[in-house]
């Protein structure tokens, strides 16, 4: 239970904007915010979200859905709230977030995200720690905290209570005794761990919910047998496998004597180190590590793979090669999505489920931004395993063996942790499947009665020996322990329940039957709105004060998702014959598709904000569509400037019609009638041969009778993003009723387009790719990349392949960029 609290002061004689901006792990859920005021409170209401968002999209008449939590790196979302502050007075912000802390390798880590900016004249960080068990050790550090200052940080440790108090003078804050910039900037932890003596582990019954941590010390070691399923397709070239073979190099070191393994590397076949496993002994690591040293990757078929990893384990079980009482999983690491083969993603997560049956646990490990996390997350947690995303970043290879050494090792298997049926219900999670040294399993549930010398509860699993062990549970009365924190610790153990009980169900939500899906979301949800939890299904809505007569501005809390970190918007699109789109990051980024081929080309078209190019131009139905380029909000001096889509023109001229497409507003104007149209409706425009289908928020449909389709999505950008702004994109459904004269960047494409690619070799850039590529008449060198593709997921997008043609097209497209540029948003020259 975590309470940031912030008290601003404006001693200026005019009013200002007082940004509070704090980060929170994804791992826990904001349970509260205030701000006073001049002697008013402003409290966030929980809500469900599409309530939270009508609710706001009334109160702010622009109608952008901008939200106050974003991402903010691998672990961390970041809160922001800035109100206008009058003349000499004051701001106190109050946020409260909550979460489980989770045991790994032998120890429970709160980590606090300290980044004031500025010096801060009353700075205190307090933590008080119960732990009935007793506390085995307690360290406190931050990464800012310097020789000067860690004598500042205190701690205070008993049997049972730690505090921990770290209070710089605004004097001690200071880089330097002359200086305004301040020393506190980083992470605050505090590690530790409670003695456990007893095998089955300590039951804290508090207000009627009880809970039980259960982290059995001293269990003998279980040999495992371990399948490493590692891609090594295209797109794992470079640094990306050059990581995985560090990484493989290592954990291949640290395996236990009495494991075994086996390696299988894919790519559109399979390859296998041994096929069969092998005993960890010195000389196979060695000769397993000098395979792995060699691994590149090549030109993904990762459902095939793990099914033989299957078929290996099955087939070495039943020839007695593997030592009895050891446990068997696969790690699979790739960083594409399943293609060929079977088609739905549902039938691909069956067959390995009915494979899998229970029997070898999963672990899903998902390399970069190009793949559907999701998809993995699914299939580790039906085969009893984890998924976790890999960071394209210097660090891979530590990313991956930290995974490792938290799964590997497995020291329990099929833990049942059973209570009393008449004396405790509404029971979270309560089979495991398997328990690792130094983590720990948590279980909580409602007691039913008073009748607590009943309560005894059994633990049976199945490890080295099958152990089976029975205790008894009393009740404590933490308002004595803690007399004073009465609001924290009063009802500690029903939130810890509501807060494993809402995790689950919302995991159940992504594998459950369709039914099980819908139950489990409408309990999540109640249960959020009953304890005030900000999760994926509710959202916060803070109201603000407006300076002057303006009315109250209100303000959205949201929870993020791995997906809504990158794409927060969801439509389904037909499959289009030829498209084009541009990323959020890029400059202007085309996507053609040619015809029935697989291969995808790809150009950026970079030019000053504000140029208007012409996309399609058919003289013959008079059909015209433009774009006009915006750039950054603002650009760090001397960087390169990103334009993006901002404004699309289409043009009918038989139809008299002519719509108008920015990222505010929708204008159609026909004949003599001009309609303004605008994102925040779900609404259809019907005129004389056309057809316009607005999805909320999201994206614009233009049917033209006879002769085209084309949609524009919109892509929203956090509001308070300090460069990007929202941009459109730009998709053609059909175009094949335009005529054989159709022209434009894009319109010279849609009769097709003859290319041959001839062999890849090294790139110029080192991680890349390239290719010789022939077309009409020309050879060019192209090199090999990922784009994301937006056709077939609009929310998360796929990753495909492309050649990516340099300097804006050159030799693909007829002349040169410059020839497209067009003086107005409907003309045609
Ligand atoms: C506000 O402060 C500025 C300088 O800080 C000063 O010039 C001005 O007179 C002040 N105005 C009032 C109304 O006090
Ligand atoms: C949230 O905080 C405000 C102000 O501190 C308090 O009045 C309110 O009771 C809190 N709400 C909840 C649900 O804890
Ligand atoms: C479990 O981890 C601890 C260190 O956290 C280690 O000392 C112990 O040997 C491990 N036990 C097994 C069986 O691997
Ligand atoms: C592994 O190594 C040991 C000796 O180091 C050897 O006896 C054994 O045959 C090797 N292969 C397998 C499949 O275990
Ligand atoms: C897998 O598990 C199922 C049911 O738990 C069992 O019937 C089957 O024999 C197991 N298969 C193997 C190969 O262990
Ligand atoms: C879903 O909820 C309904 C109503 O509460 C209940 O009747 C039904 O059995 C539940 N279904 C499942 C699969 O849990
Ligand atoms: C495109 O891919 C599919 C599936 O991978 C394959 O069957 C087909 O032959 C490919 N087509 C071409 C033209 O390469």
């Amino acid at each position: 239970h975590t309470v940031m609290t912030s008290k601003v002061v404006n001693r200026a004689n005019t009013s200002q904007e007082v940004l509070f901006d704090v980060e929170l792990p994804k791992t826990a859920f904001i349970t509260n915010f205030s701000m006073s005021i001049e002697g008013k409170i402003y409290v966030g209401e929980v809500k469900e979200k599409e309530k939270a968002k009508e609710q706001f999209e009334k109160a702010v008449s622009r109608g952008q859905t901008a939200g106050l939590v974003r991402a903010s790196g691998r672990k961390m979302e970041k809160f922001s709230v800035s109100v206008n502050i009058a003349a000499h007075s004051d701001v106190t912000f109050m946020l409260t977030y909550e979460e489980l802390l989770q045991r790994q390798l032998g120890q429970y880590e709160l980590m606090t995200r300290v980044k004031p900016k500025q010096l801060v004249q009353n700075f205190e960080i307090i933590a008080d720690i119960y732990e009935p068990q007793g506390i085995a050790f307690l360290d406190a550090y931050g990464t800012f905290v310097t020789n000067e200052l860690l004598p500042l940080v205190e701690k205070t440790v008993t049997d049972t209570k730690a505090h921990v108090a770290f209070r710089p003078t605004v004097e001690q804050q200071r880089t330097c005794p002359t200086c305004d910039g301040t020393l506190i900037d980083g992470d605050f932890f505090i590690k530790y761990d409670v003695k456990r003596e007893k095998d089955i582990g300590n039951i804290q019954i508090v207000n009627g919910y009880f809970v039980h941590f259960f982290a059995p010390a001293d269990l003998p070691y279980v040999p495992k047998n371990i399948v490493f399923v590692i891609d090594i397709s295209w797109s794992m070239y470079g640094k990306k496998i050059a990581q995985t073979r560090e990484a493989l190099h290592t954990i291949l070191g640290d395996l236990h004597e009495d494991d075994h393994f086996t390696i299988i590397l894919f790519d559109d076949r399979i390859k296998y180190w041994k096929e069969s496993l092998v005993k960890a002994t010195e000389e196979n690591v060695t000769q397993a590590k000098d395979f792995a040293s060699k691994i590149v990757a090549r030109g993904s078929e990762y459902v095939e793979a793990v099914l033989k990893a299957v078929d290996l384990l099955y087939k070495d079980a039943a020839e007695n090669k593997l030592p009895d009482n050891s446990v068997s999983m696969i790690i699979l690491l790739t960083d594409g999505n399943p293609t060929s083969g079977v088609t739905s993603s549902e039938e691909i997560q069956s067959n390995v489920r009915n494979a899998i049956h229970g029997n070898i646990t999963l672990f899903c490990l998902g390399f970069g931004f190009n793949l559907k996390y999701n998809f993995l997350e699914v299939m580790a947690q039906e085969n009893h395993g984890l998924a976790r995303r890999i960071y394209e970043d210097s660090d891979a290879a530590l990313q991956l063996t930290g995974f490792y050494s938290e799964v590997a090792s497995p020291l329990l298997s099929k833990v049942h942790l059973n209570y009393p049926h008449n004396a405790v219900n509404r029971l979270t999670q309560h089979h495991f499947n398997q328990y690792f040294n130094g983590s720990e399993i948590v279980v909580a549930g409602q007691v039913s009665d008073d009748d607590l010398q009943n309560f005894i509860f059994e633990v049976s699993a199945q490890g080295m020996n099958d152990i089976k062990f029975q205790g008894q549970a009393s009740a404590e009365d933490w308002n004595i322990i803690f007399p004073e924190k009465e609001y924290i610790f009063g009802d500690f153990s029903e939130r810890l329940w509501a807060y494993l009980t809402i995790q689950q169900l919302l995991a159940k939500r992504e594998s459950g039957k369709v039914e099980e899906k819908a139950n489990a979301t409408a309990e999540a949800l109640a249960l959020s709105l009953h304890y005030n939890f900000v999760t994926p299904l509710t959202s916060m809505v803070v109201t603000k004060p407006q300076k002057d007569e303006t009315p109250e501005d209100a303000m959205i809390a949201d929870k993020l998702t791995e997906g809504l970190t990158i794409y927060g918007f969801s439509i389904t699109l037909k499959k289009p014959h030829q498209t084009f789109y541009f990323v959020m990051d890029g400059d202007p980024h085309f996507i053609i598709q040619v015809a029935d081929l697989n291969d995808t080309l790809c150009f950026n078209i970079d030019d000053v904000p504000g140029t208007i190019f012409s996309l399609v131009k058919d003289p013959l139905s008079g059909i015209v569509v433009n774009g006009q380029t915006i750039g950054d909000k603002k650009v760090d001096p001397g960087s390169k400037v990103h334009t993006y889509f901002g404004r699309f023109g289409i043009a009918h001229q038989k139809l008299n019609l002519k719509v108008e497409v920015t990222t505010q507003s929708i204008i159609v104007s026909q004949d003599r009638r001009k309609t303004l149209l605008s994102w925040s409706d779900n609404r259809t425009f019907r005129g004389p041969g056309v057809e316009i289908e607005i999805t909320k928020e999201r994206s614009l449909t233009v049917t033209m009778r006879d002769s085209a389709k084309f949609v524009i999505i919109l892509h929203r950008v956090w509001k308070k993003h300090p460069y990007h702004r929202d941009y459109l994109g730009f998709y053609t459904l059909d175009s094949h009723l335009l005529s054989s004269k159709v022209h434009g960047l894009l319109g010279q494409f849609y009769h097709g387009l003859q290319f041959k690619v001839g062999e890849l070799h090294e790139g110029k850039d080192a991680d890349k790719l390239d290719a010789t590529m022939t077309v009409k008449g020309q050879q060019l060198t192209v090199t090999w990349g990922w784009q994301r593709d937006f056709r077939r997921d609009v929310k998360y997008g796929e990753g495909v392949s492309c050649w990516f043609v340099h300097s804006n097209g050159t030799g693909l497209i007829d002349g040169t960029h410059h020839d497209y540029v067009v003086s107005e948003i409907f003309k045609t020259s």
